[in-house]
C-alpha cells in the first residue's frame, strides 16, 4: 500500500463522534468548527503501555524558528516498530515528566510509519508545559503519548468535500497542523493556496518546508507588512472554498466574524488554547479536601479560577474534549452543573461529573467538589 492510499484508508474519525464548538452561537452557523475527535484510532504494534498509552523516546530535536523558540521533536518507539496511523490534523497527547499532559499537533508526514514529529513554541508565563517539553525533552528522553486522535480533520474537495479548493491559513506555530495538509492536498492535486502569517520571518517555524510549496503559499509578516485584516487572510478565494485555519484567537475570531452567513465557504479551525467564556454568570466552589472556597466571575472558567486561587486542578486541552480535567461534584446546593462539553456521558454526568474547563454552575449557584 503506498502512502497516499494509507492516508486514504484511514477514516478521519474512526469513532464518529462530533463535536460542536460552543462559540459557535457567536455568529451565523454557516461557519462550522470541527471538533471530531477519533477515540478509537486503529492500534498496531507495539503494543500500548498501561492505560492505552505508548512509550516514545526523542530520537531528534531540531531547532525550526530562527529566533530559536521552536524546537521539533522526533518520537520514536523502541526498535522502531510501526506506529499507530494518522491523518493530517492530528495530535499527540504527550504526558510529561511532571505529570502535565499537553497536546501537539503532529506536524511530520503521515506517511513515515515508524515515527512521529511535533513542535513546540517556548511560552514563558504559561502554564509550564512548553517550557518543560524544551528543557526537559533532549534526545534520548522518554515520554508516555496518547493517541493519535484527530479533532481538526481534512476533508479534501472530491473525497467528501462539496468545496472546489482549499484555502489555508496558519499564524505562527499554528502552522503544526496545517503543515501536512499540505503536503496532501499537494499530492492529491487539489487546488489549493496558504498564507503563513507571523510577527517576524525569525518567529515563525519551518519555512523551509513551507517555501518548497512555491507560490501557492504567501508568507507575510506584522513587520514588514502591518498586521493582516481577515481580508487579507482569505485573500479572493471566497466562492466554493473550504478554509482550514489554527493560530491566535484574534486570528479565528476575525476570520468567523468575515465569514458569518456565507453559506458557500465552509471554516474549519483549531484553537490553541481555550474559548472565552460565553454567557457566563458568578457562582462560587468549595473545594472539599481544604474547605476554601472560590468565586468564580462570569467572565472566568472554573479551571481558570481555581488555578488563580492556587487550587490544583489537572487539565490539558482547556476546550472540553479531552477529560483531564473531569472532577466529581460532592454536591451542587442551587441546581445542577450546566455542562458545556460534549464528553461526558449522560451517566457520567448524572453520577456528578463535570469537566471544570468548560461546564459551570448557574448564576449563584454553589458546587462543592472533590479536590
Ligand atoms: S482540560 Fe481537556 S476537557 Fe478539560
Amino acid at each position: 500500500m503506498t502512502a497516499l492510499s494509507r492516508l486514504l484508508a484511514t477514516p478521519p474519525s474512526a469513532s464518529g463522534r462530533s463535536r460542536h464548538d460552543l462559540m459557535l452561537g457567536l455568529v451565523d452557523a454557516a461557519v462550522t468548527g470541527m471538533w471530531a475527535v477519533s477515540a478509537a484510532v486503529r492500534r498496531p504494534a507495539p503494543p500500548p503501555d498501561g492505560a492505552g498509552l505508548l512509550t516514545l523516546q526523542v530520537i531528534e530535536r531540531r531547532v525550526v524558528a530562527r529566533d530559536q523558540n521552536v524546537v521539533a521533536l522526533t518520537l520514536a518507539a523502541e526498535g522502531r516498530s510501526p506506529l499507530p496511523p494518522w491523518r493530517p490534523g492530528a495530535h499527540l497527547d504527550i504526558h510529561l515528566p511532571s505529570g502535565r499532559i499537553r497536546q501537539y499537533s503532529l506536524c511530520g508526514d503521515p506517511g513515515v510509519q515508524t515515527s512521529y514529529r511535533i513542535a513546540v513554541r517556548r511560552i514563558p508565563g504559561g502554564g509550564g508545559g512548553s517550557i518543560e517539553v524544551h528543557d526537559e525533552l533532549d534526545v534520548g528522553a522518554r515520554v508516555q503519548t496518547g493517541g493519535p486522535r484527530n479533532a481538526f480533520p481534512l476533508t479534501v474537495p472530491g473525497y467528501g468535500s462539496p468545496a472546489r479548493r482549499l484555502r489555508f491559513i496558519a499564524g505562527g506555530i499554528g502552522i503544526t497542523p496545517i503543515l501536512p495538509m499540505l503536503g496532501l492536498a499537494q499530492r492529491m492535486g487539489v487546488d489549493w493556496s496558504m498564507i503563513y502569517v507571523g510577527r517576524s520571518a525569525e518567529s515563525i517555524p519551518f519555512l523551509d518546508e513551507v517555501r518548497r510549496f512555491g507560490d501557492r503559499v504567501e508568507i507575510r509578516t506584522d513587520d514588514v507588512h502591518g498586521v493582516p485584516s481577515a481580508q487579507d487572510l482569505i485573500g479572493d478565494c471566497l466562492d466554493d472554498v473550504a478554509v482550514y485555519t489554527c493560530g491566535p484567537a484574534p486570528m479565528l475570531t476575525a476570520l468567523r466574524r468575515l465569514l458569518a452567513g456565507r453559506d458557500d465557504v465552509e471554516l474549519h479551525f483549531e484553537r490553541f488554547a481555550a474559548a472565552p467564556v460565553v454567557d457566563g454568570t458568578a457562582f462560587t466552589v468549595t473545594i472539599a479536601s481544604s474547605g476554601a472556597t472560590v468565586e468564580v466571575t462570569p467572565e472566568e472558567t472554573l479551571l481558570a479560577a481555581l488555578q488563580r486561587a492556587g487550587v490544583p486542578a489537572p487539565y490539558s486541552c482547556q476546550q472540553g474534549f479531552c477529560g483531564t480535567c473531569r472532577t466529581q461534584v460532592i454536591d451542587g446546593a442551587n441546581g445542577v452543573v450546566q455542562h458545556r462539553d460534549t464528553l461526558l456521558t449522560e451517566p457520567e454526568r448524572a453520577a456528578g461529573m463535570m469537566l471544570t474547563c468548560v461546564s459551570r454552575a448557574p448564576e449563584g449557584g454553589h458546587l462543592r467538589l472533590d479536590l
